[in-house]
């Protein structure tokens, strides 16, 4: 007999033959969709006007003339046009299963039909626990000490946590170092730390960072020297004062530029010999190298003091040490995520680690080499308009027409309405497009596809 009503409840034939149903009915709809289309000319009209009825509404024009449907197929979204386009940037970085997986919208049942639409720091539903316990220990497996999760709604939250937790420690210190052309999210606080004038223009100053140039592969010791020198220059003038350092180790929103272990370490050095925490900012970069965590990857687990982890984990979180615990008050919110995002986070999250999408020889490594041997192709094609390709795994950027602002927005603008949903990054002039595909659902031949219609579009411009 069923211990409590839950139990009953969860294992009820008629919800597992809904489900079941479910399921089907998905299949048999989503497999539809097997390709890049144009959209249903009679629909142009009602979807141009509900494009301007949302541009309206929300206070500005959307970047892409995207309103999804509800429905896709794997790398594959359908628009309410009836168009298709392969999504190569999902939602920046979020929709690692691509659209309409069984196995995700399964799980999100799970939560939509458990007791309320939200969780929260106050009531947590047994769901929570589990998915602490696997971000917990699949962050400490190589010896790291991040054992504790704080979940939050979003990216900018968790690294807002992380910041509050590390001034709380190292008080009275009161400034933090990041890098050059970092991003950290978009609230008050982190406006001041992401490196980006026009993301904090007209703003009252928050924080007080002092930036470090970030890694360069073509001056792998000067730009290590020129780093170190840096943030001794900034500690000399500003003694004691440094709480943090917040590493966004993989840049992300600048065009996917990707640090380096042995300079990491060298400025690790300095933070330790200063009493300066080490935040690693994995927002955009979990789950999209070869470990889960990208601190993982450059073997810095022995000195995280704290990891901000978002998008791809479906719900965000703040991980610390044990010598990190915030003191009680510092930290909560109403909100922890949706019963259906938490849901969704755990078989997310247990399907990267069980699925065969890590390690050397993993399905994200394989998808890299063939992206980058396919655009490699095409840049010697078309020497003069793409440059690259850059990143790591899943994080893939190129630059088209020298990086050239405008150009490069017209060019992922082309390529949208030709079938491809990238995304601009960085800025002039060193623009670069980059591309943040759904790993669990792409194949090969996606990334064949999708390299034609880069390919045509190019030729398309000038
Ligand atoms: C490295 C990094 N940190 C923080 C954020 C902020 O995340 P969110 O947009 O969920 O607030 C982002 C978002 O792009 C990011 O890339």
């Amino acid at each position: 007999m069923a211990k409590t009503v839950a139990d009953g409840f969860f294992n009820d034939p008629r919800l597992v033959e809904a489900k079941k149903l479910i399921t089907e009915a998905l299949g048999e709809h989503s497999s539809k969709i097997t390709g890049v289309k144009p959209g249903n000319p009679e629909l142009k009209e009602s979807y141009d006007a509900l494009l301007k009825k949302m541009a309206d509404y929300r206070g500005g024009a959307l970047f892409y003339n995207y309103l999804g449907s509800g429905i896709g197929n794997g790398p594959f979204v359908e628009l309410a046009d009836g168009s298709v386009k392969y999504d190569f940037i999902t939602g920046i970085g979020v929709h690692y299963m691509g659209h309409s997986h069984p196995g995700v919208i399964n799980a999100q049942i799970n939560g939509a039909i458990s007791n309320t639409v939200m969780n929260g720091h106050l009531q947590q539903n047994t769901d929570t626990a589990a998915l602490l316990e696997l971000i917990s220990k699949e962050a400490c497996k190589y010896g790291s000490a991040v054992k504790n999760v704080f979940l939050s709604t979003s990216g900018a939250m968790a690294n807002e946590n992380a910041f509050k937790i590390i001034f709380q420690k190292r008080f009275p210190a009161n400034r933090f170092f990041a890098f050059e052309k970092c991003f950290a999210g978009r609230t008050l606080g982190m406006a001041w730390v992401t490196d980006k004038a026009a993301y904090r223009q007209g703003l009252p100053k928050t924080l007080d960072v002092d930036y470090i140039p970030f890694y360069c592969e073509s001056d792998h010791q000067g730009s290590i020297d020129l780093a170190v020198n840096a943030m001794k220059k900034y500690i000399t003038r500003f003694p004691g004062q440094h709480a943090g350092f917040v590493m966004e180790v993989i840049q992300g929103e600048n065009g996917s530029w990707v640090g380096n272990t042995e300079y990491f370490e060298a400025l690790i050095k300095v933070c330790k010999d200063n009493n300066i925490s080490v935040f690693i900012d994995e927002v955009q970069s979990f789950a999209r190298t070869s470990e889960l965590f990208a601190f993982q990857y450059f073997k810095l687990d022995k000195h995280a003091d704290v990891v901000a982890v978002g998008k791809n984990s479906q719900v965000c979180a703040t991980l610390f040490t044990d010598d990190h615990k915030p003191k009680p008050g510092l930290m909560s919110q109403t909100f922890t995520g949706s019963a259906a995002q938490i849901a969704a986070s755990y078989y997310v999250i247990h399907s990267i680690v069980n699925g065969g999408y890590l390690g050397e020889n993993g399905k994200i490594q394989k998808l890299h080499a063939k992206f980058k041997s396919n655009l490699e192709k095409i840049s010697k094609k078309h020497p003069e308009k793409l440059k690259g390709p850059f990143g790591i795994g899943a994080m893939v950027a190129m630059s088209v027409f020298n990086g050239d602002e405008a150009k490069s927005k017209a060019f992922t603008i082309k390529l949208f309405e030709n079938g491809v949903l990238s995304f601009m990054a960085g800025g002039h002039p060193t623009t670069r497009v980059r591309f943040l595909m759904p790993v669990m659902v792409t194949e090969e031949k996606h990334i064949d596809e999708v390299c034609e219609i880069i390919d045509k579009t190019l030729s398309e411009m000038n």
